[in-house]
Formats: structure tokens, C-alpha cells, sequence
């Protein structure tokens, strides 16, 4: 057990550290900025057809439907491709509309989650082409499937999913990338752009990573929290409901990830100077909107976290703790913006002696319904 933690004293640890290394593995032969290479192996007899989709029906449960919400923006964007997103284990259950070449994407780090097997079964007996991206290679949901792209992160034991998350986005983003470049939907330049900036995450994340020892000492302080409130905005508010989530799952404290502009409708009555409030302000189009929700924030006493892009002067003025991390292409973000969230929830959990790997009543993969 210790020799398989490589001297991390829980496998979440050692996952989250294990970033670098992960996103490399995912990016390896698939991105080549120098060639303007771009290719998913995995993806190719039926490319067309996601290429030529009228819309896209994205399907995962727990991170997988988060790391599904970051895609809808970033296929949106790059490809301009209509999206929805939806937990399986709702689509199966609604007598869902599909149509014979509609495109579904399933997403799960296992492959072996009961309902978004059910879930593509359900769409391929009504004629839909299922691009699976799934971690276990050989797993149900990708034999399942009509093709799909690994994750290629390697092992995750952990309960609590991480470097499957960041791949899972990594996977996607260059799936989306690829249709919006035969598209047309992207530039030449902005297509060059990119790749380098794939390219470059590992490194990035790397960076993200020496937050550690900053964000003990803030976990050290907002331990014994009852209640967290994560707000973020574009593709950073999916990331705002996996911080949430991951403190849940792993440290038993209620935490709600909220779209920062909807605050105003429901949680900013909660907040006082109890609860703490973890903000995704990375510098981006609605970077000013987001120092307004941290000011309406404060103005009710409320404790700021504040992730924001290196060398941030303006939110360091008004947060209460700031947390850099090195910047990129904005919807490339979650994949550094969430490592610190990922971090707090694993101090905090240490911190009041929750079992981090094994958290009660959860497992790694579901299985049953
Ligand atoms: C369980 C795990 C989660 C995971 C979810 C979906 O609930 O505890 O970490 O996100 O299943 O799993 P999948 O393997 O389909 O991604």
C-alpha cells in the first residue's frame, strides 16, 4: 500500500500531484504544436459525424457530468455546436429525443458506471453515434461505445475523482478543438494558439501545485466551516460545483457551487461572517462582473478565497486570501483553476480526520442504480 501511494500519504494526494504527469500522458502523440498536429486515434470512422452534428448530447454522473459542463462551453465555443449536458441517470428515465445520428459523448472515468451505460444503450437503440471517453481501458461504457478517446491517466484510487477530471477536460478540449478546426469555426492562428497551450499545461499545473503549503495554512483555518460557498463564472462555474463537491464528498461539509451571478438570487442570504466563500476569479471576459460579486461578498462580511490569475493586484485588495495560479487560453482554465479546490478539500479533510481515499457511504465506481 505505501510503495503503490509513492510516499503520498493518501492515494488522493499522490493523484493530484500526479497532474503533470497525467495531462502529459493524455497530450502524448495527440498534440504536436510544431507539426499543427491535432489527431484523437480513437476518433476517426466517425469524426464526419460529430463534425457534422446538429447538436451534442454530453452524458456522465458525479465529476464526469462536471467535467461534461466545461465541455458544453468549450464545444460551444470552438465549435459552434449546440450542447446538452445531462446526468444519466436522468436522461434514461425521460423518455429522451433523439434522432438517428445524433451525437452522444459519455463520459466516466470507470467505464463501468450502471447509468450512463444505460444511459448509451438507451441513445444507441435510438440510432445515436456514442463517443465514449472513459479512463479504464477495455471497461463496459467503452466497449459500449461506437468509438472514443482514453484518458490515458493511468490508475485512479482515490474515492474522490481528480487527475480523471482534469484529463477527462484535456480529452474533450481536444475533441473540440478538432471539430471546430474542420469546422472552420476556428482560425488558423487561434488553432496554433491552442496547441501550445495544451502543451504548455502540464507545466502550468505544475506551478498550480506549489500552492500547497498556502493552502494547508488556509485549510487550517476554515476546518471547522459548516457550511462552503464556491462561485465561479463561464467555464469556471462548472469548477466552482466540483470544489463543492469534492469538500462534500471527502471533509462531510455542506458546500454549494453557484454561477457567481446567481448568487444574488438565493445564497447571498446565507452569507455572514461564518461563511467562507471560494471564488474563481481568474482573469477572463467577465473578470470585472466577478470583483463586483466578490465586493457584494464583503459587503456582507462574508470570508473571500479568491483564485486569480498571477500577479493580481486588484482581487488581492479585496479577498482575504488570494491563490495564483499561472494563466491561460480562458477555457483551458478549469484545468489549473480547479488543482487548488482540489488541494483544500483534501487539507481540510486530513484536518478533521475524515478517511480521504474511502469517504463513508461512497464508492469509486456505481455500479447498481
Ligand atoms: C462515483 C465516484 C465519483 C465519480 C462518479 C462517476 O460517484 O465516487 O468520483 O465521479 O461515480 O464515475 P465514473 O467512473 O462514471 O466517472
Amino acid at each position: 500500500d505505501q510503495i503503490e501511494k509513492g510516499g503520498y500519504e493518501h492515494f488522493m494526494l499522490k493523484e493530484i500531484f500526479e497532474q503533470p504527469k497525467s495531462i502529459k500522458d493524455c497530450l502524448r502523440g495527440r498534440v504536436i504544436s510544431e507539426q499543427a498536429h491535432l489527431a484523437l486515434g480513437g476518433i476517426r470512422q466517425y469524426l464526419n459525424k460529430l463534425v457534422n452534428a446538429d447538436r451534442i448530447i454530453i452524458l456522465g454522473c458525479g465529476t464526469s457530468w462536471h467535467a461534461g459542463l466545461v465541455a458544453e462551453y468549450i464545444f460551444e465555443e470552438f465549435a459552434r455546436i449546440p450542447v446538452e449536458v445531462e446526468y444519466a441517470s436522468e436522461f434514461r428515465y425521460r423518455n429522451p429525443i433523439i434522432k438517428e445520428g445524433d451525437v452522444v459523448i459519455a463520459i466516466s472515468q470507470s467505464g463501468e458506471t450502471a447509468d450512463t451505460l444505460a444511459a448509451i444503450e438507451l441513445a444507441k437503440a435510438k440510432g445515436a453515434i456514442i463517443f465514449g471517453v472513459c479512463n479504464v481501458v477495455g471497461s463496459s461504457i467503452a466497449r459500449a461505445s461506437h468509438e472514443g478517446a482514453y484518458l490515458h491517466a493511468g490508475p485512479e484510487i482515490g474515492v474522490a475523482s481528480t487527475k480523471a477530471f482534469t484529463a477527462q477536460v484535456t480529452v474533450l478540449t481536444m475533441m473540440a478543438i478538432i471539430v471546430g478546426h474542420r469546422r472552420g469555426t476556428i482560425k488558423e492562428s487561434l488553432f496554433h494558439q491552442l496547441l501550445v497551450d495544451l502543451e504548455n499545461l502540464p507545466v502550468k499545473v505544475e506551478k498550480a501545485l506549489k500552492t500547497n503549503e498556502q493552502i494547508k495554512y488556509i485549510s487550517s483555518i476554515f476546518k471547522d466551516a459548516r457550511n462552503f460557498l464556491y462561485l465561479g463564472r463561464g467555464a469556471n462555474f462548472p469548477v466552482a460545483l466540483e470544489g463543492a463537491l469534492k469538500l462534500k464528498e471527502i471533509s462531510y461539509i455542506h458546500a454549494e457551487g453557484y454561477p457567481a451571478a446567481e448568487m444574488k438570487h438565493g445564497p447571498i442570504a446565507l452569507i455572514d461572517e461564518e461563511m467562507p466563500v471560494m471564488v474563481i476569479a481568474t482573469k477572463d471576459q467577465t473578470y470585472e462582473k466577478i470583483v463586483s460579486n466578490i465586493q457584494e461578498v464583503r459587503a456582507r462580511k462574508g470570508k473571500v478565497i479568491a483564485i486569480v490569475t498571477e500577479g493580481d493586484k486588484q482581487i488581492e485588495a479585496m479577498a482575504d486570501f488570494v491563490i495564483e495560479v499561472p494563466g491561460t487560453h480562458e477555457f483551458l482554465m478549469p484545468i489549473i483553476s480547479v488543482v487548488p479546490l482540489q488541494l483544500l478539500s483534501y487539507h481540510i479533510a486530513v484536518m478533521r480526520g475524515c478517511n480521504v481515499d474511502q469517504p463513508r457511504n461512497l464508492a469509486k465506481s456505481v455500479t447498481v442504480e
